[in-house]
């Protein structure tokens, strides 16, 4: 048995909490894409956890956590979040760290700002762009280059001749000296170098032994570097069509594929976003959801849910169910509004489009149906879930055609009902 968790929207879905909820059951789990531009939040045993790099396997002893090809890490971060989480749980997670997947340098991060890619995009500033740009422009850092630093050691010279030859002017790229950039990757790297491996190897054995294996999608399918609304998006494959290449298996057998997304909509960061609100509503769903990055504290713009996005979404994944969280936000409101249709050049559309540009000139065509006064966040029993509660998921279901599994109506594991 194997399982997805799948953002549906522009991240921040609560792909954390179920990813954490379902693992408990799962032999090994799986981040196949991203870095630590990902902010999941795991409460655990009462604890509140953002992880950024470490799937929600780790909490479980017995539990394999794999780092795999497709990832982009930065060991600096890994070894604060490797730390943290033993502290928590009294013992060190287990970790696979594929070789293959790439490192963010230092200078990553430095590069983001220099070439104001990270202002202009409104980015995590992470150095994810500039770590994929180099992977494919055959120029990055694998992780498997620090078991043999000789190898590392020439591609980071060739690596640092570019550079300087790029941005002569800029004293903090000409100080850059590739011995030294070594030595400290190694030094924060060192008591994780043996969790480096082969991870392709270890997944596909897993799912051939028919292990419960879980993946752990960072992002959201809105923001997948190909199918998402570029270019405002991250710079990975953030759904399930990219998944079997992250990770090196063909056509993986996954019968699961649950796709999250919120009662309503949030984006962090520039770029278009057809159903966002603003003033006092846009206030109020933004406090009573707590609507903050993880990663950077920025507050996420709120808006209704996009039923547009979302068939979208789901279908570019082929979301098997999935998992509604943040009902709980929308208590209190006499209405709910939820966008059917755009009205693009003067025509109504429900088709959504592939470019930033034009998904910025659709209008969003609403239907508004009746919310619910009742507070949520108590109830476990979905027979007590309020009438026009139920009647919204209803019509999710109706419009998007896969079933609504999983509802969620508070941060805490707790607070989910499983529908099958
Ligand atoms: P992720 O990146 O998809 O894992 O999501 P984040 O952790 O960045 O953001 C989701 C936020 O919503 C976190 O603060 C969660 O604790 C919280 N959350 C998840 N599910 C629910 C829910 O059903 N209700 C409420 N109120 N909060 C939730
Ligand atoms: P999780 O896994 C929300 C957004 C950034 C920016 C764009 C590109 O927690 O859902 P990047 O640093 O990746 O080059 O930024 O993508 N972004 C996220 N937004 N949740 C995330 O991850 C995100 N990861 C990246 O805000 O708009
Ligand atoms: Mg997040």
């Amino acid at each position: 048995m194997s399982t997805a968790i799948l953002g549906l929207q522009w991240g921040d879905e609560g792909k954390g909490k179920i990813t954490h909820l379902l693992a408990k059951e799962a032999d090994m789990v799986v981040r196949f894409n991203g870095g630590p531009n990902a902010g999941h939040t795991v409460i655990d045993r009462g604890v509140k956890f953002g992880t950024h790099l470490i799937p929600a396997g780790a909490f479980y002893p017995g539990t394999l956590s794999v780092l795999s090809s497709g990832m982009v890490i930065n060991f600096a971060v890994l070894r604060e979040e490797w730390a943290l989480l033993s502290e928590h749980l009294g013992w060190q997670p287990q970790l696979l760290i594929a070789e293959n997947a790439h490192i963010i340098m230092p200078y990553h991060r430095q590069l983001e700002e220099l070439e104001g890619s990270g202002k202009h995009f409104g980015t995590t500033r992470r150095g994810i762009a500039p770590t994929y740009s180099d992977k494919t422009a055959k120029l990055g850092i694998r992780v498997g280059d620090l078991l043999y630093p000789d190898v590392a050691l020439q591609r980071l010279e060739l690596k640092l001749s570019f550079l300087k030859r790029d941005w002569p002017d800029a004293p903090e790229i000409q100080n850059l000296d590739a011995r030294s950039l070594l030595e400290e990757q190694l030094t924060t790297a060192e008591p994780l170098l043996p969790f480096i491996g082969d991870a392709t190897e270890a997944i596909g054995l897993a799912m051939a032994a028919g292990k419960n294996v879980m993946f752990e999608g960072a992002q959201g399918a809105l923001l997948d570097v190909d199918h998402g609304s570029y270019p405002f998006v991250t710079s990975s494959s953030t759904t399930f069509a990219g998944l079997g290449n992250s990770i090196g298996i063909p056509n993986p057998q996954v019968d699961r594929r649950l796709g999250v997304f919120k009662a309503y909509m949030t984006r962090v960061g520039a770029g278009p976003f057809p159903t966002i609100v603003s003033g006092a509503l846009e206030e109020r769903l933004r406090t009573t959801g707590g609507e903050f990055g993880v990663t950077t504290g920025r507050p996420r713009e709120c808006g209704w849910l996009d039923l547009v996005a979302l068939r979208y979404a789901a279908s570019l994944n082929g979301c098997s169910g999935l998992a509604i969280t943040k009902l709980d936000v929308l208590s209190g409101f006499d209405e709910i509004k939820v966008c059917q249709s755009y009205r693009l050049n003067g025509q109504s559309t429900d088709k959504f489009p592939l470019s930033a540009e034009v998904l910025e000139r659709c209008e969003p065509e609403y239907e508004t149906v009746a919310g619910w006064s009742e507070k949520i966040s108590q109830i476990r029993d979905e027979a007590e879930l309020p009438k026009s509660l139920m009647a919204f998921i209803e019509l999710i279901e109706s419009v998007v055609k896969v079933p609504i599994e999983v509802i969620s109506v508070g941060p805490e594991p707790e607070a989910t009902m499983m529908r099958v």
